[in-house]
């Protein structure tokens, strides 16, 4: 399984932090915020990494993380023009995936706990796509699924009514056919290629499932969320917990 990161966007909800630097290389706890998704990419045995990142700050990216020989790993770059939505980062790795499953992560998605165990659930997987679900307070700030006993009915994107208090959160694990999903999927009203599209359409081939995440997690895309980045990581010393 290949891992990318998605670290591109404007990170206007954190302006005028984000005005000389990119959200993602903002410290959380004792080091920039990039180091985390890496680090929990390498130890779930996921060393073939791509950064996908905006032009603004690219070189200072490519400063902070080199080759990946810092991390044991194999790091390789690329640019999203645009702000163009998730989907629209994820469609340019295509290329780097080469036919392998994927492990998504957005860039400013910190967990508590490692990722393993559900990259190694969704190995057991046969085919289709796997979600992670957590339950938050604030549902309306993310995707959210709406659930059965058994499966997720259906996500939705920053729901003014939420169906439940199950937020998607920003680790995907798709098989090779997301990019043809992509391919497919029109832009939403905010005129960004959702990720939210296309695990509905993983649910219309009944092939979408999800595990629950243990633990505490965060996204830091603002200043509250940051602030709850921070105490998580400097808590354990930016260590990953084991499960
Ligand atoms: O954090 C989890 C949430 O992330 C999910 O529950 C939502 O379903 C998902 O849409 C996303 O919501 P956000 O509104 O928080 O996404 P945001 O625009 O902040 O983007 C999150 C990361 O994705 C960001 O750190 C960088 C990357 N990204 C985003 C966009 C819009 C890109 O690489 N390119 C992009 O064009």
């Amino acid at each position: 399984m290949k891992g990318i990161i998605l670290a591109g966007g404007l990170g206007t909800r954190l302006y005028p932090l984000t005005k000389a630097t990119n959200k993602h290389l903002l410290p959380v706890g004792t080091e920039p915020m990039l180091y985390h998704p890496i680090k929990q990419l390498t130890g779930s045995g996921i060393t073939d990494i791509l950064t996908i990142t905006s032009t603004d700050h690219m070189g200072d990216v490519v400063q902070c993380l080199g080759s990946g020989e810092e991390f044991n790993c194999n790091l390789s770059y690329k640019v999203q023009e645009k702000a163009g939505g998730i989907a629209h980062a994820l469609a340019m790795a295509e290329d780097f995936a080469d036919g392998e499953r994927i492990c998504v992560v957005l860039g400013d998605n910190i967990f508590e706990y490692s990722i393993c165990p559900y990259a190694n659930e969704y190995k057991k997987q046969e085919k289709g796509a796997r979600v992670l679900l957590k339950e938050v307070g604030d549902p309306e700030r993310y995707g959210v699924a709406a659930l059965d006993e058994f499966q997720i009915l259906e996500i939705e994107e920053k729901p003014r009514d939420p169906k439940s208090s199950f937020a998607v959160v920003g680790l995907y694990f798709f098989d090779n056919q997301v990019f043809d999903v992509i391919r497919n999927i029109k832009p939403s009203d905010r005129g960004e290629l959702e990720i939210t599209a296309v695990n509905n359409a993983y649910i219309q081939m009944n092939q979408l499932r999800y595990s629950i995440c243990k633990g505490r997690w965060t996204d830091a895309g603002t200043f509250e969320s940051l602030f709850e980045a921070n105490k998580i990581l400097l808590e354990n010393k930016n260590r990953i917990l084991p499960h």
